[in-house]
């Protein structure tokens, strides 16, 4: 029978890179096409083959999963490479062809695959400074041909491995940065092509890195990992004759001082060219005068493959501008706020030396360094004065927009420079667009955001003396992340290292890698990262392989907060942060925040324990299901005990205090709950719909008030402009998220406050939303295995876009509406189902299958009731297009949004009271709302 049903993307973990892969047992994913609807899959069958081209198979399977299925044959052992091939049943009775076939190759599984040591240089040095990097080479010689050659390697700080001249692979800051003393990543590499028969060379140049650079804010401490650079590297060659042989590091190894004479990840790379020893990393290099190396004992058991992709030079950016500065500096300007560097193209004499100073806002037509706290983020090169050079940074990374250049030989041209952007190579899986451009604006500096801080590790921001993996940070924002790029793998390493550093009581640290010195001193939600991300993968990737590897991590988090808060189940301990950048804080006290930070603390008590309890059942494991359970419905009680008045008002009457009772489920009774919703509301339009929030409340803000219904104090709060809000950055010209509101004031200045970066992208969570509402594309089931697809139609939106590539394949779900026609267009893989629910429509919900769909109906406009002078102006603020044209038949009635406090009982005959022309406003005010809404509802 033909059939146009096909298997694709056949993938071992979450893996796009399966050489030297770290799992004997890989679970395999895979995705089907067809144009056929409501298609399911019935059967599959999966067959691998390993070197020896034997099949072996599962035969066919009656099954309808297809992702994260669990590794049907015997566990890989070290080294071996199986190519797998899968093809589908469907219920439509069809069969597909065979995929094509993808493959895999295990790493080094076991600590005693290793036969190298870690080697360092035979010197002693300063390490309470900066130091050269280390160049370290052997040679040695094959006997014939090479059939295939790998090169296992990793270092203590950071490495770039060069054979006969060449450098190994394209990855940057490798091995990246995890928690050293427990999981060191390393690599492997397929180096096959760069050898050859009789002499060879293989070397590799270290860097400080975060292993023992400069690391922490109010000057940071270094060593923090040790004081010794090191490099660990196997390369193992087979023979055309099948024989093998191995080079590793050892005592033959030799070492010098190399080109590098400093570098820093703060601080920045100074590289002086006329000290690049040529042909170094190639054969019959006289390396006589070159040190020794000693060898540095390591256990050879935290040695792990990646779970995720490395870090690459994703894209390249040439200058949009070069700007002479007022005070006469030579600024380029890459029209994008970016993490990265710049390669630099110059000739000049010997000796002369460029300055590269990155900056990501200019003020005054300065670059603004302060925002950069004690980072130099400066890098320089020295010519060395024969033709062309071309130049990067290897051991650092910066974030910025503007560069401030010194010392360029003649005239610098724009092509003279070219930013470097560097981040993790993620898949991308989010695409989002509508017809208002500052959302779309909005949402490419999400997006640009995340890409400036997953950079092998989930950082606060790219550019000042932190870039830590602050774990508040990435738990706001983790669904965005999740939507946005295939992250599962990136995360799972980082949880990893979230539980390797949580200590044995539970407590989990600030930041993750944990670089403080001293204690572990744990920050109420900033811990329940250690619930949150685990269970948002298992949402967005429908891995529960996520949860049994963080359970206990988890549980621990959940178990210590218990510990800490006792019988009361209050957790009024650990807040340092609370809110934490509250808009109503001041710049220097960003932790001063409205909402009670006990109230916040608990709240997460209670939705960590949920997630604890969801997790066990997830997993089979009942008794602890139930016992998080009681514990999360008791931590509920006490909140509401301590908290939530009869009435439904909350502690605090602030955005965030209602916004976490109504989404953590925290309100006894359905009317306390519509209560809440009603005063969250309020709050929003006496605010005129700016941010009353800090980024705990932000994050699920509009959720919130959607889960009440106020679909339109959502959209007009994430449509407003005027500061605090969404928008205000993007008309300010901002091309990535702030981390506070107003890091740039609407003078143009940079805010004073010493917590200012213009690339954190926790206030970016809102992305998500967008998605889920906007675009009306949500995951109804872990995975996308089932959608929700329900758009909304606001904020004078005429039309929206969202795609996912889920991991069945690509969702998609669109709208517009013209003249009052709505059209709906849904796209939904191949065993995947959907519950669609029509935008302005009385048409019932319906339940489709996969396949291509289209609606196109008269929209059924929301019912709204009419105002008067005895309205309020918050509900004549609130709908958006009556305000408006309100403004242009009388516009003098501008002057309600300044008459503050805009209070919720207050109404427009009584605000106008006081006006000087009181009766002539209330005339006119009548007027005009008689005017609009007799014309919206004719009698
Ligand atoms: C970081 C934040 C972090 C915070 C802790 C800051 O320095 O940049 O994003 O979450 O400290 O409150």
């Amino acid at each position: 029978m033909s059939t146009d049903l096909a298997v694709s993307e056949v993938r071992f973990e979450h893996l796009r890179e399966t050489l030297g892969i770290g799992v004997a047992r890989p679970r395999l994913s895979w995705m089907v096409s067809t144009e056929a609807k409501g298609w399911t899959q019935i059967a599959y069958e999966i067959e691998a083959r390993g070197r020896d081209g034997q099949p072996r198979t599962t035969g066919k399977v009656e099954s309808a999963e297809s992702v994260l299925v669990p590794w049907p044959f015997a566990p890989l052992a070290s080294r071996e490479r199986v190519s797998v091939r899968v093809r589908v049943w469907g219920n439509n009775g069809q069969a597909s062809d065979w995929s094509a076939p993808a493959w895999a190759e295990a790493g080094l599984l076991k600590a005693d695959d290793w036969v190298a040591r870690f080697v360092t240089p035979d010197w002693d040095e300063d390490t309470s400074t900066m130091q050269p990097s280390p160049l370290l080479r052997r040679e040695f010689d094959l006997r014939t041909a090479v059939q295939q050659a790998r090169l296992y390697v990793t270092a203590l700080g950071l490495y770039e491995a060069q054979i006969n001249g060449q450098v190994v692979g394209d990855q940057v800051l490798s091995p990246g940065w995890t928690s050293y003393n427990h999981r060191l990543r390393y690599q492997t590499f397929d180096v096959t092509g760069l050898l050859r028969k009789g002499r060879n060379a293989i070397g590799a140049i270290l860097g400080d890195g975060w292993y023992r650079g400069r690391l922490g804010f109010f000057g940071g401490r270094r060593n923090i990992y040790g004081d010794r650079l090191a490099l660990l590297a196997q390369l193992e060659v087979e023979y055309t004759d099948g024989t093998t042989e191995t080079i590793a590091t050892d005592l033959t190894w030799r070492a010098t001082r190399g080109p590098i004479l400093a570098s820093d990840i703060y601080d920045g790379e100074t590289y002086d060219a006329r000290r690049e020893p040529r042909g170094w990393s190639e054969p019959d290099y006289d390396d006589h005068d070159w040190a020794g190396v000693r060898l540095l004992e390591r256990d050879l058991t935290t040695l792990v493959a990646p779970s995720g992709p490395p870090v690459r030079r994703i894209q390249t950016l040439k200058p949009v501008d070069i700007i002479k500065s007022p005070s006469g500096r030579t600024i380029v300007d890459f029209g994008q706020n970016i993490a990265g560097w710049l390669r630099l193209r110059v000739q000049g004499p010997p000796g002369q030396t460029i300055r590269l100073r990155h900056a990501e806002v200019l003020e005054n037509g300065e670059p603004c360094y302060r925002t950069l706290r004690t980072a130099k983020a400066t890098d320089s090169y020295t010519l060395r004065g024969e033709g062309v050079e071309t130049w990067e940074p290897r051991f650092t990374f910066h974030g910025f927009r503007y560069a401030e250049v010194e010392g360029w030989p003649g005239e610098l041209h724009s092509d003279d420079l070219t930013a470097v952007v560097c981040h993790s190579d993620m898949e991308r899986t989010g695409w989002f667009e509508c017809s208002n451009p500052l959302l779309n604006q909005l949402h490419e500096n999400i997006v640009w955001t995340m890409r400036s801080n997953f950079l092998d590790v989930p950082t606060d921001c790219p550019q000042r003396d932190e870039r830590l993996g602050w774990t508040g940070d990435c738990e706001v924002f983790s669904p965005t992340a999740t939507t946005l790029y295939d992250c599962a793998g990136f995360l799972a390493s980082w949880l990893a290292d979230v539980a390797a550093d949580q200590g044995d009581d539970g407590a989990v640290p600030l930041y993750v890698p944990n670089i403080k010195a001293g204690p572990i001193t744990p920050a109420a939600v900033w811990g329940d990262a250690t619930t949150v991300v685990p269970w948002v993968l298992y949402q967005r990737f429908g891995d529960a392989g996520i949860l049994e590897a963080q359970f206990e991590s988890m549980r621990s988090w959940v178990d210590y907060v218990a510990g800490r808060a006792g019988d009361s189940l209050l957790y009024d301990k650990d807040v340092p942060y609370g809110d934490w950048l509250d808009p109503a804080a001041p710049p220097d006290r960003p932790g001063d925040t409205r909402t009670d930070a006990t109230l916040v603390a608990t709240a997460y008590f209670a939705r960590s324990a949920e997630l604890v309890a969801q997790a066990a059942r997830v997993l089979g494991r009942e008794t602890e299901a139930k016992r998080y359970e009681s514990l999360a419905a008791g931590v509920r009680d006490a909140f509401a005990r301590e908290y939530v008045a009869p009435s439904g008002r909350v502690v605090s009457d602030s955005a965030t205090a209602y916004t976490l009772a109504i989404q953590f489920g925290l309100l006894p009774t359905p009317e306390q709950r519509q209560r809440a919703g009603a005063r969250l509301a309020q709050i929003a339009r006496d605010n005129q719909y700016r941010i009353s929030s800090g980024f705990v409340g932000t994050a699920i803000l509009c959720d919130a008030l959607c889960s009440v219904g106020e679909y339109d104090t959502a959209f007009r709060m994430l449509t407003q402009r005027a500061c605090p809000s969404w928008l205000y950055p993007v008309t300010m010209g901002a091309t990535t998220i702030w981390e506070r509101w107003d890091s740039m004031l609407p003078d143009g200045s940079v805010n004073p406050g010493a917590m200012t970066s213009f690339n954190h992208y926790a206030l970016g969570s809102v992305g998500d939303w967008m998605y889920r509402t906007i675009g009306g594309l949500a995951p109804a089931e872990p995975g996308y295995r089932r959608l929700d697809l329900q758009p909304h139609i606001g904020g004078g939106l005429t039309s929206a876009r969202a795609r996912h590539l889920t991991p069945y394949g690509m969702a998609e779900c669109a709208w517009k509406i013209e003249g009052g026609v709505v059209q709906v267009e849904a796209v939904i893989p191949p065993n995947v189902s959907a519950r669609v629910v029509l935008p302005q429509s009385d048409l019932a919900p319906v339940e489709v299958g996969s396949g291509q769909y289209h609606w196109s109906y008269r929209a059924v406009p929301p019912q709204r009731h009419l105002l008067t002078l005895d309205s309020t102006f918050s509900e004549l603020f609130a709908d958006a297009d009556l305000w408006s044209q309100v403004l242009e038949l009388a516009p003098e009635m501008a002057v309600l949004e300044e008459i503050t406090p805009v209070s919720s009982s207050t109404t427009l005959r009584l605000q106008l009271l006081f006006q000087p022309n009181a009766e002539e406003m209330m005339r006119s005010l009548q007027a005009a709302l008689d005017k609009i809404q007799g014309e919206k509802n004719p009698a």
